[in-house]
């Protein structure tokens, strides 16, 4: 899969069907190429120099060779490219320029740990191989490692660095990216994903221009406001043909992508921790290693791409017992009670959810402290008896008995100033001296770079968590950092606070999934506010957002379809009017939408009628139906909610033997259209049969001619056929 030519120091990495070619050239790894598997490259790097007028250069006797034109691998600063570049490190002397020169390499088979950070994986060496190349410069005594892997499966290749001071002076980094893509033109599209709290990864799609464009968060989170990933598509390339190559940064905290079109229309593109507000103070000896970025490449458009993120970050992501089990449809009754909850009320809608076929009942905020609002006891992690008399233990038996899993919200890293824990360690949270501390939602952030906080976290949590039978855990965190610094911090490591939490975060996570195996975690942010690769490492799904009405969340769930598998995005059917945007959606198109991802739902079912009980029993029998093919199946995008009335997409087992699909119509039109659902994926030499109606169809007429959608009055209308082999 990595392949080297020691004569002319070229690598040539495959992946999948993918080739990335580096060669170093003067000491520089120089990027010749990433795109579709190639035999062998032929070409001479010659053919990137080029004289330019006033172009910087170190050789008078090779003026070509200039740093600012050439494709580079891990471009620095300071001596000739005045693009943007992966890194930057300060010296004692002040000075920010370095050059780091090719030292070595190494090859291996499979794919090692980042220490302390989440990554994806492989499960057996044979799976993939991995590259790393070593970079120096004599002049700061920096060592930095160049690491990629390459997959045997997946179109995919990760790279991540790794920073070491190997002299006698301490170094500061201002900069230190994961990765950076010089692309040869800039013939592309970039599709970036923005959004707000209930309005997560909305798809934005536009042509690049000569500048600079980056999405970013500067929030201590990745954040629902732009997502920690990119997309470069050819302005040909759809959904199902043509070029794109994805960036998705497995990084929950600060992070910067920036796309630069440079004076001879090439690219380079970056992504990283954000260098904003970021510096890391690197003492003799020490060493900093920066997140992963999964870079995929595709030639079957969009829809390529997706599926290849969805399947690796499903299986070689994601982790634990649950990767690769069905996940229970559960009931939730945040919506339910909000706060308002007592034993009574909880078990009442925990029996009509058994009859309805569901198999987990999670209980969401206000179980602890004495949180009858979000105005107090984040951080004490003790159950409210004057809510639940007889503890959770006892709650949760009863819920076993009823055969229901019991599952439990947190929110571990805030802290209510209206709290024990606050009373008791007020320096606990992020905070500067002297000034005063901003609040959302009347909470503060933990700090958690400290270790006394990672301590405490892990002990209140191992106590609640041992002390019933939990099977699942719901971990929320709804706000992001302001005053950011740490009182266990000295001053000149002030900087480094926003990711040492993000460090301090992973390690409490990663000991408590440890810790419980058997649990479900859940991740969630104020809704989707964190979905990101990083969360879903420890956490195998999240909640994908708090706005749970239909017609949204076809755009939120199609948006977040781009990246991750619909395994991991929680959706619920939620009540009428929609809690979020008042909208009156039917039952059906409620029940559809969230069964296209981790099915539950969300309202008080004790007060449907007894029609509606019905159709919720047959949704969910239905969805245990599908399960399979919604939670480990290829999904296939067909119609895109963002652009019309209409949403559409499919779901098609790995064999081909199966397949659902759901076609949506928002709001009803006069002289409608007949519309036809044409299915993606299928074989097109197969027969398959509509298992409701039994009528047989040919793969390939299913995948030109499709099936007909009706023609109904009324909005919020939906459809789905299921279809499987003969
Ligand atoms: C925000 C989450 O997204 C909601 O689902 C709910 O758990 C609330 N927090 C509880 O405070």
């Amino acid at each position: 899969m990595i392949h080297y030519d020691e004569k002319r120091k070229q690598f040539h990495l495959q992946s999948g069907e993918t080739s990335y070619v580096i060669q170093i050239v003067r000491g520089y790894p120089l990027h010749l190429y990433w795109g579709k598997k190639l035999s062998a490259y032929r070409g001479q790097p010659e053919s990137f120099f080029k004289k330019r007028s006033f172009a910087p250069y170190a050789d008078p006797q090779h003026p070509e060779f200039s740093l600012d034109t050439l494709p580079l691998e891990y471009p620095g600063y300071g001596n000739g490219d005045y693009r943007h570049p992966a890194y930057q490190v300060q010296l004692v002397n002040g000075s920010t320029v370095s050059d780091l020169r090719f030292a070595g390499h190494r090859t291996y088979p499979g794919k090692e740990k980042l220490p302390g950070l989440p990554a994806t994986y492989v499960a057996d060496d044979a799976e993939a191989e991995s590259l790393d190349i070593f970079l120096n410069d004599p002049v700061t005594h920096l060592a930095v490692t160049l690491t990629y892997t390459v997959f045997r499966d997946f179109d995919a290749i990760t790279r991540s660095v790794r920073f070491e001071n190997k002299g006698k002076e301490a170094l500061r980094l201002l900069r230190a990216l994961s990765a950076s893509v010089d692309f040869r033109d800039d013939r592309f599209e970039v599709m970036t994903f923005y959004g707000s709290h209930n309005f997560e990864r909305n798809i934005s799609r536009r042509p690049l221009q000569m500048e600079t464009l980056s999405v970013e968060s500067r929030r201590g989170a990745s954040s629902p406001q732009h997502d920690p990933l990119f997309a470069l598509l050819r302005p040909n390339t759809d959904e199902d043909q043509g070029e794109a190559f994805g960036f998705s940064l497995v990084y929950s905290g600060n992070f910067s992508a920036e796309i630069e079109v440079d004076q001879f229309h090439t690219t380079r593109t970056s992504i990283g921790i954000h260098p904003f507000d970021f510096s890391w103070k690197l003492e003799p000896g020490e060493s900093f290693q920066t997140p992963e970025v999964v870079m995929v490449h595709s030639t079957k458009g969009l829809g390529g791409m997706s599926r290849t993120y969805n399947r690796l970050y499903r299986t070689r992501l994601a982790r634990g017992k649950y990767r690769d089990r069905p996940r229970p449809t559960l009931i939730n009754n945040w919506e339910a009670t909000y706060f308002k909850l007592n034993e009574k009320k909880l078990l009442a809608i925990a029996a009509e959810a058994k009859k309805a076929g569901i198999e987990l009942f999670v209980l969401d905020d206000g179980w602890f402290g004495r949180r009858d609002n979000d105005k107090s006891s984040l951080g004490d992690w003790v159950v409210d008896r004057r809510k639940l008399p007889h503890g959770l233990d006892w709650l949760a038996g009863r819920m076993n008995d009823m055969g229901l899993m019991f599952g439990l919200w947190f929110e571990p890293e805030m802290v209510s100033p209206n709290s024990d824990l606050y009373r008791r360690h007020p320096d606990w949270c992020l905070h500067v001296p002297n000034r005063p501390r901003t609040l959302t939602r009347f909470q503060l952030v933990l700090d958690l770079s400290r270790a006394d906080v990672r301590a405490y976290l892990i002990d209140s949590l191992t106590k609640v968590l041992s002390g019933a039978n939990i099977q699942y855990v719901k971990w929320d965190m709804n706000r992001h950092m302001t005053e950011i610094g740490s009182a266990s911090l000295p001053a000149d490591r002030q900087r480094e606070t926003a990711h040492r939490y993000i460090l301090g975060l992973y390690s409490v996570i990663e000991t408590l999934t440890e810790r419980f195996p058997d649990i479900l975690f859940e991740s969630c942010s104020s809704g989707g506010g964190r979905f990101d690769p990083g969360m879903l490492h420890y956490m195998p799904q999240t909640w994908a957002s708090d706005n749970t009405d239909a017609a949204s969340r076809l755009k939120i769930q199609y948006g977040t379809s781009i990246i991750y598998p619909a395994i991991a995005i929680g959706a619920h059917v939620s009540a009428v009017p929609n809690h979020q945007v008042g909208r009156v959606t039917s039952l059906d198109m409620r029940g559809h939408v969230a069964m296209c991802g981790n099915f539950g739902y969300e309202l008080d079912l004790t007060k449907l009628s007894d029609q509606e009980k019905k159709i919720i029993k047959k949704q969910v029998a239905f969805y245990k139906e599908i399960r399979p093919l919604i939670q480990f199946g290829d999904f296939y995008r067909i119609e895109n909610p963002f652009v019309g009335n209409e949403a559409a997409w499919c779901f098609v087992s790995g064999d081909r033997s199966e397949a659902v699909g759901f076609f949506f119509r928002v709001l009803s039109d006069p002289a409608q259209p007949i519309r036809y659902f044409i299915f993606k994926g299928l074989d097109p030499d197969a027969l398959y049969e509509n298992i409701a109606t039994g009528d047989i169809f040919g793969g390939d007429e299913l995948i030109h001619v499709g099936v007909t959608v009706p023609i109904e009055k009324g909005d919020f209308r939906s459809y789905v056929w299921r279809i499987r082999k003969i």
